[in-house]
């Protein structure tokens, strides 16, 4: 029995068999636990001999099963030693950095520009009352400009009696509020998101504009050419532009003006302050007196220029992008071929 059951513990090859050795020989029914409950039944002198000779072999028994199991367990250990490795010396995969997207790469230039002739920027909600949108930009309920804004409304429960809202249609509320905020004199401008319901190569339902208003004593057009020239300077990196202000009409500036800059076309890049073409850039004008009391301004003190420029329009321009849409499809192949990310 002794032999046969040592053997048996030394082929073992996985726990399971340990346990079921365990149990046939030293468990509660097995081999050598039945052979013990025989000694009850054995003379005194039978039993001197055999119970501790099974006493012992109960113990050689499971200390072989210890044994075994704690060998089992290190050639288990050695096998995961020798499969999980880490080959330290492989190539790091390599690290693709992320960019500012170009709409915000030319934001922040523009930004700029215009900080550096004491503008401060300033922002207002995306999600505007029909109120700051329109009406208090002497754009009234049945004005046609309303019409032709493509607007999205925000759709009401039944029985909201909130007041109705927009996708802000232009950055031009933000005028209003500022007015609203600070009071008169201001210098800001207001970068953002704008809404219109269009879509096509110049034109995506969302877009980006930048609104800049200036209010002081004896502000004129005067001071809004000088502004968009240096602008139109520092952004195109030319030292010399003309512009060409063309009569316009805005409900909230009178008069209103738009502004193109000369420029040619070379092979398909855009020259700009020289050639027979012109760009138009912006539209502009002097804040509309109904403008400015809707701000609580008074008209009678004071007065201001304002104009607003699409974003996207002019980095499509100084890139040489021919597709808007082009602009939120982040197709790294493109971003990289225009050189906005590495
Ligand atoms: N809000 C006008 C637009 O979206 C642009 C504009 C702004 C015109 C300020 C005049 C003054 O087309």
């Amino acid at each position: 029995l002794r032999t046969r059951v040592l053997d048996a513990v030394a082929q073992a090859s996985d726990e399971a068999t340990l346990e079921d050795l365990r149990v046939s020989t030293v468990g509660k029914k097995g081999e050598v636990s039945l052979k013990m409950r025989e000694l009850g039944r054995m003379s005194p002198e039978e039993r001197q001999v055999a119970g501790p000779a099974l006493n012992a072999l109960k113990d050689e028994v499971n200390s072989a099963l210890a044994a075994k199991k704690a060998a089992l367990a290190d050639a288990a250990l050695d096998e995961r030693l020798r499969s999980e490795w880490l080959d330290v010396t492989l190539p790091a995969r390599p690290d693709r950095v992320g960019t500012i997207h170009p709409i915000s790469q030319v934001t922040e230039e523009v930004t700029a520009i215009f900080a550096d002739m004491g503008f401060a920027v300033a922002e207002g909600p995306q999600i505007e009352s029909d109120w700051y949108n329109f009406d208090a930009l002497n754009i009234p309920s049945h004005h046609p400009a309303r019409g032709e804004m493509d607007t999205f409304y925000m759709s009401r429960a039944e029985g909201d009696n909130r007041p109705p809202h927009v996708l802000r249609t232009h950055t031009s509320p933000v005028q209003i509020r500022s007015m609203q905020e600070k009071g008169a004199p201001i210098r800001v401008i207001c970068p953002g998101r704008v809404y219109r319901a269009d879509y096509d190569q110049t034109h995506t339902p969302m877009f980006h504009q930048i609104e800049g208003l200036a209010i002081d004593k004896t502000i004129s057009m005067a001071n809004l050419k000088w502004v968009l020239e240096e602008f139109v300077k520092a952004f195109f990196e030319v030292d010399d532009v003309e512009l060409r202000f063309r009569a316009s009409h805005f409900p909230f500036t009178e008069p209103s003006a738009e502004v193109d800059i000369r420029c040619s076309w070379d092979g398909g890049q855009l020259k700009v302050g020289e050639g027979d073409d012109w760009l138009e850039i912006l539209g502009s004008g002097m804040v509309h007196p109904k403008v400015l009391e809707a701000g609580g301004i008074d008209p009678a003190d004071w007065q201001g220029f304002a104009f607003g420029m699409g974003i996207d329009r002019i980095a499509m321009l100084k890139y040489g992008i021919p597709d808007l849409r082009a602009f939120f499809d982040s197709d790294l192949r493109w971003l990289k071929h225009y050189g906005f990310s590495s």
